[in-house]
């Protein structure tokens, strides 16, 4: 009886050893891995928490939509005072006194002064703050920067370079109610203060 190794060729007998090397070096097939366990059942409360976060995203949604909404239908409205008005008759603004009752709702004092009545503006002619009548010290103060006017409205102190603007002022023959009209201005340091539409001249 004849070995049937021997009888193949040397280079059969290498083959077969790497054929047989490669089977034992192969790795062993592997089980395929378990399916992922299914999520958690998700939990009573942790579903009531998502539904109120939605229920409260969708509150603020459709309130900021009736907002939008209310202020497309009635938008802010800024009502401005009329720049022309009547403040009384001469006779109501004594010498010597500032009046204020038109400066809130205005913008100007109403001034019986060497004879004469004016209109000034209440605006600072530095950068537009409300001055202040200060009767015991008989000036106009500016709270924002210092500015100081005398009763005429010339500046005297602080920053501000020029007086106080002057409005238009005459009497209305009609009634004989004091006018005034903001539209036309006049200015001191262009010689304005003379033109006899700034100031009424008192008897
Ligand atoms: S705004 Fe009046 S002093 Fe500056």
């Amino acid at each position: 009886m004849t070995d049937e190794t021997d009888e193949r060729s040397p280079d059969a007998a290498a083959e077969s050893a790497a054929a047989g090397a490669a089977t034992a070096a192969a790795p062993a097939p592997t089980k395929p891995e378990a399916a992922p366990a299914p999520p958690a059942e998700i939990s009573r409360r942790g579903l009531f928490s998502w539904a109120a976060v939605a229920w409260v995203g969708f509150s603020a949604a459709i309130g900021g939509c009736v907002t939008a909404w209310g202020r497309f239908m009635f938008p802010n409205v800024l009502y401005e005072p009329p720049t022309s008005f009547k403040v009384g008759v001469p006779d109501d603004f004594p010498p010597g006194v500032v009046d204020e009752r038109f400066k809130e709702t205005n913008g100007v004092w109403i001034v019986n002064n060497d004879g004469k009545l004016y209109a000034l503006i209440a605006i600072c002619t530095h950068l537009g703050c409300p001055p202040n009548w200060l009767e015991a010290q008989n000036k106009f103060k500016c709270p924002c920067h210092g500015s100081g006017y005398y009763k005429s409205g010339v500046n005297f102190e602080g920053p501000t370079p020029r007086p106080l603007e002057r409005t238009m002022i005459t009497v209305d023959p009609s009634d004989g109610q004091v006018f005034v009209d903001k539209a036309q201005k006049y200015l001191w340091e262009q010689g304005q203060w003379e033109d006899p539409d700034s100031y009424i001249k008192l008897g």
